[in-house]
């Protein structure tokens, strides 16, 4: 059951909050926009803490976003804010823990998804937990997905970058793509991104030690993904090390439902921190002998470890009937099951050089297609809140707030 509750002032978004829900929520329109939930409790009349609220400002935006993070921080409440400046809001509303940014005018099915995507986060872990501080154990912990492979050239920064950019369009603001190639990472230019810092900036000095600083230092791609980029120059990168790794992952963890990270082929200690820490483990093999084999091995090594207890999925890249090996072949060696196959295809060298992952353009090729199934596999589209029935009224209807 979710309690919804709308603060807001524009009668036309109200309506189509009304259709998007059912009218399945309290409408209050306060006057001047309250900056305390302690103000905004005062327009309740007793009626319980919401689980969600969308706030619409107008153009009291900073109070919008100071009544944001004190929601967020200190009541537990998810927020959504609801301006037609979201696009220019990015960072801010995300240090304001924010869960989503909805423009003004958006359509009732617009308005629909984004609520059905805070409701999943509501009702399901992973939840980033509320009013974190650095050295708290965090309640509530998002998932951290790995992608590795034991030769390098098999297409792990290609599946990270379209896993990232295809689960950050499913939840945006939720989702950190991490750079841990970290000797020679080319996520940015996966991406097309010129980054201010990388990560030696936020495994050292006060990023390393205060949530809010590192939140400053993450880069936003245009799908609403937060990226923390591999180093600029190799040395740079010699002052990562494992445990300050382990560090980020779990404090990006206890701030974003989704971790997505890239790694260096092998098993470098920087990589068995990471996999120390994951959640689900992609691993990637190309279609030849050598590349199977060489993740026979590494299951093996990574079981004998005991480094294999999360969930795991199998991609199978640069499938080509013509190469003479199938997918059972490749089952066979590996003694596991190929969870998705990814064929060869010249579509994902022009995305690559272009810097536009093929989940990013939505590209119809059968290779999109492949990459949206494993976007399945590790987060699942939510279900609609509403079909669930989980919508729950404060027992007033919209007209409220339309009115
Ligand atoms: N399915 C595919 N079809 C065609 N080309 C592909 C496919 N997957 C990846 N490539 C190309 O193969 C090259 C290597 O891919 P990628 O950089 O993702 O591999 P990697 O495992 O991250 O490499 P490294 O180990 O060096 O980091 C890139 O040029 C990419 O465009
Ligand atoms: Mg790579």
């Amino acid at each position: 059951m979710m309690r919804l509750l709308l603060v807001g002032n524009s009668p036309g978004f109200a309506e189509r909050l009304t259709e998007a829900v059912s009218g399945a929520f309290l409408g209050i329109r306060p006057v001047p926009f309250p900056t305390t939930p302690h103000q905004l409790f005062a327009h309740l009349n007793g009626a319980p803490t919401p689980d969600l609220a969308l706030l619409e400002p107008g153009p009291e935006l900073e109070a919008g976003l100071t009544l944001a993070a004190a929601l967020v921080r200190d009541h537990a409440v998810n927020v959504i804010l609801v301006s037609d400046q979201g696009h220019a809001l990015g960072l801010r509303a995300l240090r304001a823990g924010v869960r989503d940014v909805l423009d003004v005018d958006s359509n009732p099915q617009e308005i629909r998804d984004a609520i059905d995507r805070a409701a999943e986060f509501i009702q399901t872990t992973p939840v980033p937990p509320i009013g974190f501080q650095p050295g708290q154990t965090a309640q509530a912990r998002g998932r951290v997905i790995t992608v590795a492979s034991p030769k390098g050239g098999v297409g792990k920064t290609t599946v990270a970058t379209n896993l990232a950019v295809g689960i950050a369009k499913r939840f945006p603001q939720s989702t950190v793509l991490v750079d841990l190639d970290i000797h020679f990472g080319d996520v940015s230019s996966g991406l097309n991104l010129n980054p201010e810092y990388s990560l030696p900036d936020v495994t050292q000095g006060p990023a390393s030690r205060d949530s809010m600083a590192l939140k400053t230092l993450l880069t936003l791609h245009e799908t609403g993904l937060y990226v923390i980029p591999g180093s600029e120059s190799p040395a740079a990168a010699d002052n990562v090390t494992p445990s300050s790794i382990t560090h980020l992952l779990d404090t990006l963890a206890a701030q974003f439902a989704y971790v997505v990270v890239d790694t260096a082929p092998g098993l470098s200690e920087h990589t068995l921190a990471v996999l120390d820490t994951t959640d689900t483990l992609v691993l990637v093999t190309s279609l030849d002998v050598p590349g199977v084999r060489g993740l026979r091995k590494e299951l093996d090594t990574l079981t004998e470890l005991g480094m294999l207890m999360g969930s795991r999925k199998v991609v199978l890249n640069f499938f080509e009937a013509s190469r003479g090996l199938t997918v059972a072949d490749v089952e066979a060696t590996i003694r596991t099951k190929v969870d998705v196959v990814l064929p060869q295809s010249s579509v994902v060298p022009i995305s690559v050089n272009q810097g536009i992952p093929l989940l990013q353009s939505d590209a119809r090729e059968p290779v999109t297609k492949a990459l949206h199934t494993l976007v399945d596999h590790v987060a699942p589209r939510p279900q609609s809140a509403a079909t669930k029935g989980s919508l729950f009224s404060f027992g007033r209807r919209a007209k409220d707030a339309a009115r």
